[in-house]
């Protein structure tokens, strides 16, 4: 049975959440069988998978697409999509319309990037009966846009308005925060003063739980290598050793041999030379 919003809830305060993003059926099935308790289907597949720049280009079809696949790899995790950008801005209806695409496609809830100038935007999809989790911090759809990857809440009036805008995304019905690249003092403070889960990717120690691009953690993504992302393994390296090997025994004739072949009937083959003859 996936994870409800009330699980995930009840973890504040007596065990850390584990996010991961996945893109894909067999990636999720996998992250889902180590037992991650949220599968986030993160714009960012935009750049880890399609190669784009940036998230601002990611559209609906495509979310759609990478949540269905998702949706069909997990057993336990809950699925929560991210809507991208202009999905949800032009209009609460607009908003709602393209989250409940998502739940068509297998998401359990969504999440969308802002604070104070989203919370109706926010109310309204959750009144309708779709979970929403927040995302404040640095915010990849509109920030890039303005200032480039910098860190969030480093002065004393920035860390009033970000608590501002957790509280308002509480009040609107979210039922968790994505925090990212916030200072660890800020989160700390942020992660005590409200009653749901905070979600940190970037953003210390403090938060409730943790989340990481997939990519990040298998050592798969080169271009962009981010301070705050532990890589588990170097699978990229892996990849092309093998495929390497591949190609090696591809040229030189051991691969394939008769374990990887198939036969026909001794007479069988006698018969058919025989005609051919
Ligand atoms: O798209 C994504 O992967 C995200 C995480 C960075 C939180 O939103």
């Amino acid at each position: 049975m996936p994870k409800s919003v009330r699980d995930i809830l009840s973890m504040k305060g007596s065990k850390k959440i584990t996010v991961i993003t996945a893109y894909d059926y067999t990636t999720a099935q996998l992250c889902d069988k180590a037992g991650v308790d949220i599968l986030l289907v993160g714009d960012s597949g935009g750049m880890v998978m399609l190669g784009y720049d940036s998230t601002i280009p990611v559209t609906m079809e495509q979310m759609c697409f990478f949540t269905e696949a998702v949706s069909r790899g997990r057993q336990n995790a809950m699925v929560v999509a991210d809507m991208p950008f202009m999905s949800y801005q032009a209009s609460k209806s607009q908003a709602i319309e393209n989250a409940g695409r998502l739940v068509k496609a297998g998401a359990d809830a969504v999440k969308l990037e802002g604070g104070l100038e989203i919370k109706d935007t926010v109310h309204a999809i959750v009144e309708i009966g779709i979970p929403v989790m927040g995302h404040i911090g640095f915010q990849p759809q509109t920030t890039t846009l303005q200032e480039g990857y910098k860190v969030q809440a480093k002065t004393k009036d920035s860390a009033l308005r970000l608590i501002e805008n957790a509280k308002a995304l509480e009040e609107a019905g979210a039922f968790s925060i994505a925090l990212e690249m916030v200072t660890k003092e800020v989160s700390e403070i942020l992660t005590e003063s409200i009653k749901i889960p905070t979600i940190g990717i970037g953003s210390g120690p403090s938060c409730d739980g943790q989340v990481l691009v997939v990519h990040d953690v298998l050592g798969l993504y080169e271009k962009i290598k981010p301070k705050f992302a532990k890589r588990y393994r170097e699978l990229g390296v892996e990849i092309v050793k093998a495929v390497e090997s591949y190609k090696s025994d591809v040229t030189s004739g051991r691969f394939p041999t008769q374990e990887h072949s198939f036969s026909m009937e001794k007479t069988e083959l006698e018969r058919l030379k025989k005609e051919i003859a």
